[in-house]
């Protein structure tokens, strides 16, 4: 990979693939939190260990470009640590609906997110797009599964999503650029 400049009609690939591994990241980490709040006899908990195996995959993908790549990680990695534990855990103790509606809500920016890097991507990076329409799929069906289990049952779903998603854009910009 040739360094990319701003102008460069190149898509950025080394950008995209920090935010997607950063975000990988987060998503591990806001299922570890609701995990390790929600009874695991929940019928939730089954469906978000199941969501949290398919992000492990994701994140193990990613992680190997970027080391076949030798593109570093984003420098926030810690804060996103703390701050998906922090959040998957905070949205399970309200409620096994709110943690359903956490997952609507993230998911929904995420498939918006990968789409636009899709169409960014164009036919530069063969490789790169083939993985993140795969995941892409399988974001959608995170979303559609926290949909049909009750997301929108949960109390104050509009404020607490829009609040999520709100969060969700601010994290992939910061991704982005530190
Ligand atoms: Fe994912
Ligand atoms: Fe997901």
């Amino acid at each position: 990979m040739t360094g990319w400049r701003p102008g460069d009609r190149r898509a950025d690939a080394a950008s995209m693939l920090r935010v997607d591994q950063a975000g990988e990241y987060g998503a591990t980490r806001i299922y570890a939190g609701q995990l390790a709040v929600l009874r695991s006899n929940a019928p939730e908990s089954k469906l978000i260990a199941r969501m949290a195996a398919q992000e492990e995959r994701h994140l193990k993908r990613f992680n190997e470009l970027m080391a076949e790549r030798r593109v570093r990680p984003t420098a926030l990695q810690p804060l996103w640590n703390v701050a998906g534990f922090a959040l998957g855990a905070a949205t399970a103790l309200m409620s096994e609906k709110a943690a359903l509606a956490c997952t609507d809500a993230i998911e929904t920016e995420i498939d918006k997110h990968y789409g636009k890097q899709l169409v960014e991507l164009g036919a530069d990076d063969p490789e790169l797009a083939s993985d993140i329409a795969e995941f892409r799929d399988d974001e959608i069906e995170h979303r559609d599964t926290a949909r049909e289990a009750g997301a929108a049952d949960a109390f104050g779903y509009p404020l607490l999503t829009a609040t999520i998603r709100a969060g969700c854009r601010v994290a992939i910009e910061l991704s982005k650029r530190i």
